[in-house]
């Protein structure tokens, strides 16, 4: 759904999703901006502006409804449909992730598991057993698969994604540290934890020089 809104709001909406998710748990129904701001050390008018994006969901003086925002935003995260990922690369962060349940909770369900080295193969991941990359094309004509994580070295991750193109793979969840910016028409997103903890360190470097 794109309704021309700016990706730094998009950035923020799993943050929102999670926060609504931990109060419907703790049976909230509504809360104020001005709450929802103190848990998020967001500011009430960040808040305000960023939901008003997809018409407000907020009565003034009543607050949000809890509910109802959390599956509007769900709706506009696309998480309302399930996705079957299947993961490329079957080392210790692709394991990592096939172990992971709580991504199926949000609707991403791990259908393959794949790897080049056949001393994996048949080996489960949570039930999963791990195949060759050479009966790919024959899984993906068989199964409904809508995201690829690729976890797999970088020298390799060009061609697994040219390849997933011609199978009609079209989005990835790219883990390997190279751009995949020029594959035609593929939806990418990298995950670089790595940044993060250069964040951090430049967090903590900031905080000793202060
Ligand atoms: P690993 O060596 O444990 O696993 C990599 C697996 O990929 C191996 O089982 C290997 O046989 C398989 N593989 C190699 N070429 C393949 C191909 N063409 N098709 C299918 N499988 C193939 O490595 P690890 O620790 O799991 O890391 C995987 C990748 O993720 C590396 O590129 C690493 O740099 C990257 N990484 C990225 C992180 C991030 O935050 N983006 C964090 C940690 C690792």
């Amino acid at each position: 759904m794109d309704k021309g809104i700016s990706q730094a709001v998009i950035r923020r909406m799993p943050r929102y999703y999670r926060y609504l998710g931990e109060l419907l748990e703790a049976g909230v129904e509504r809360i104020s901006s001005n709450e929802l701001s103190a848990r998020m050390h967001v500011t009430a008018s960040q808040i305000r502006q960023d939901l008003n994006n997809f018409g407000g969901f907020g009565q003034q003086g009543y607050g949000y409804n809890v509910q109802y925002l959390y599956d509007e935003i769900g709706h506009i995260l696309g998480l309302n449909e399930m996705h079957n990922m299947i993961i490329i690369g079957a080392g210790n962060l692709g394991q990592a992730i096939a172990n992971y349940v709580k991504f199926e909770k949000l609707g991403f369900r791990v259908v393959g598991l794949f790897d080049i080295n056949p001393a994996l193969e048949g080996k489960e991941v949570r039930g999963i057993p791990v195949m060759m990359l050479d009966v790919l094309p024959e899984f993906v004509k068989d199964h409904q698969v809508d995201i690829a994580a690729l976890t797999l070295p970088k020298e390799n991750a060009e061609t697994t994604a040219v390849m997933l193109s011609t199978l009609g793979v079209n989005a990835i969840w790219n883990f390997a540290h190279v751009d995949l910016d020029n594959v035609d028409g593929m939806i990418v997103e990298n995950v670089h934890l790595s940044d993060s903890l250069m964040q951090l360190s430049y967090s903590i470097a900031n905080k000793k020089n202060k």
